[in-house]
C-alpha cells in the first residue's frame, strides 16, 4: 500500500496576475476546468486510497482546498495538515511523515504540474516501489533545455529499475545546467518515493534542526524551523538516493511560456483562455496566448502573451515571460 503526500502550500509569483497570494498557481483552472490541485489528487487516487492520501497546505488555503476537494470526491479532512507558516517544502513533507508513521511507503506529490499519468508514469512507479526498500527515490526528467529553475540529477550506478544518484544539483546557473544537459543528467520532477524510517533517518542526520524543531507543537514548530526545501536540504546531501527515469509529457507551468506550450492552438497558433466574461477577436495575428476576461480584440500580432485578468493586465513577448518574477518582486515593493 502507497501513501501518498501532496505539497500544496506554495505561492505563485511567476503566474502574475493570474496567480496571486490567495490564488496560487496549484489552484489555477489552466485545463478541463480542473485545478492543477485537483488533477494532482486524481493522480495520486491511482495507487492511493483516500483515506492513505495526505495534503499540505498553508492554513491560508485551506477553504480553497476544501472547495477543490468536494467537486471530486472524499480526503478525510483529518488528513488535511494546516502550516501556520509556509517553510518550503522540507518541513512540510517532514509533518505528513510524522503522522504517518514509520515503515509505509509514500509516495511525494508537487501540485504545481500538469503531467500524463498513463502508461509512463505507472511504470515508473512501480519500478521505483521497487527501490523505495534501500533508496530515497526520485523521478527523472529527460531535459528539454537548460532551464535554471529545475534541480539536475547525474545517474550513477545501474540498479535494473533506475540509478543510484551521483549528484544532484539544485537549481544551479545557466553555464553549469548547459553541461549537465550535455553529460546526460536527468531533470528532477520534483516528486519523490520512500520508506519513511529511511526518511526520518536521513533527515536527523542531514538537517537535525527539522527534526527537533517537530518534537515540539505544531506553532512552535513552525515557529523555529529553517525554511528549507528538500532539495537543498536532503536530496543534495543524502547518499541513499536513486532516480527512476520517468517518460511521459510533463510540464511544471512555471511560466506563460509553458503554459502556451500547453494549451491547445488554433489554426494559427494562438492558445486562448477565455475566463467568465472573456471574448476574444483576433485578425492577422499568430502564435500568442490570449488569457482574457473581456472582450478583446487583436490586429496583426505575433509572439505576444496577453493575460488579462479582472483587475490587472499583463502583456509579455514570448520567450520573457520568466521576468515576470522580477515585475512581480516590483509590486511587492510598492506596497
Ligand atoms: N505545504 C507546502 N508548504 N507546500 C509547499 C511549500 C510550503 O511551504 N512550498 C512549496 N510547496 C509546494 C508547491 O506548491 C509545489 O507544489 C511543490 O511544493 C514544489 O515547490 P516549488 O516552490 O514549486 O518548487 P520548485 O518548482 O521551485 O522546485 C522543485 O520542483 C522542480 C520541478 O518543478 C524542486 O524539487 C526542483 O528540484 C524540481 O526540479
Ligand atoms: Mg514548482
Amino acid at each position: 500500500r502507497l501513501k501518498t503526500i501532496i505539497l500544496a502550500g506554495g505561492r505563485g509569483t511567476r503566474l502574475w496576475p493570474l496567480s496571486r497570494e490567495l490564488l496560487p498557481k496549484q489552484f489555477i483552472r489552466i485545463l478541463d476546468n480542473r485545478s492543477l490541485f485537483q488533477k494532482t489528487v486524481e493522480r495520486a487516487r491511482i495507487f492511493s486510497s483516500p483515506e492513505d492520501i495526505f495534503i499540505v497546505t498553508n492554513r491560508e488555503y485551506k477553504f480553497r482546498i476544501l472547495d477543490d476537494l468536494s467537486e471530486i470526491g472524499d480526503i478525510p479532512k483529518e488528513n488535511i495538515l494546516l502550516e501556520p507558516d509556509a517553510k518550503n517544502t522540507l518541513p512540510a513533507i517532514y509533518w505528513a511523515v510524522k503522522v504517518i508513521g514509520d515503515n509505509c511507503k509514500v509516495a511525494v506529490l508537487p501540485s504545481d504540474h500538469i503531467m500524463d499519468s498513463g502508461d509512463g508514469y505507472i511504470e515508473s512507479f512501480k519500478k521505483a516501489m521497487k527501490l523505495a526498500d534501500s533508496y530515497l527515490i526520485t523521478f527523472g526528467i529527460k531535459p528539454t533545455k537548460p532551464h535554471t529553475g529545475y534541480g539536475y540529477i547525474k545517474p550513477g550506478r545501474n540498479l535494473g529499475q533506475g540509478y543510484e544518484v551521483a549528484e544532484f544539483k539544485e537549481k544551479p546557473d545557466l553555464e553549469t545546467a548547459m553541461q549537465y544537459v550535455e553529460k546526460g543528467y536527468f531533470w528532477n520532477s520534483g516528486m519523490f518515493m520512500f520508506r519513511t524510517d529511511i526518511f526520518l533517518d536521513e533527515v536527523q542526520k542531514l538537517a537535525p534542526e527539522v527534526a527537533e524543531a517537530f518534537e515540539k507543537d505544531i506553532e512552535e514548530a513552525y515557529r523555529t524551523v529553517p525554511e528549507i526545501s528538500i532539495d537543498y536540504g536532503i536530496m543534495e546531501k543524502t547518499n541513499r538516493s536513486a532516480v527512476v527515469p520517468l517518460d511521459t509529457y510533463w510540464n511544471d507551468l512555471g511560466s506563460f511560456d509553458a503554459i502556451y506550450d500547453a494549451l491547445d492552438k488554433d489554426e494559427n497558433g494562438n492558445a486562448i483562455r477565455k475566463e467568465d466574461g472573456g471574448d476574444l477577436l483576433a485578425m492577422d495575428s499568430s502564435n500568442n496566448l490570449f488569457i482574457v476576461s473581456r472582450l478583446t480584440s487583436a490586429i496583426g500580432v505575433e509572439d505576444l502573451l496577453v493575460i488579462d485578468t479582472d483587475d490587472a493586465l499583463l502583456i509579455a513577448k514570448k520567450g520573457e515571460s520568466q521576468k515576470v518574477k522580477e515585475i512581480y518582486s516590483m509590486l511587492k515593493g510598492r506596497g
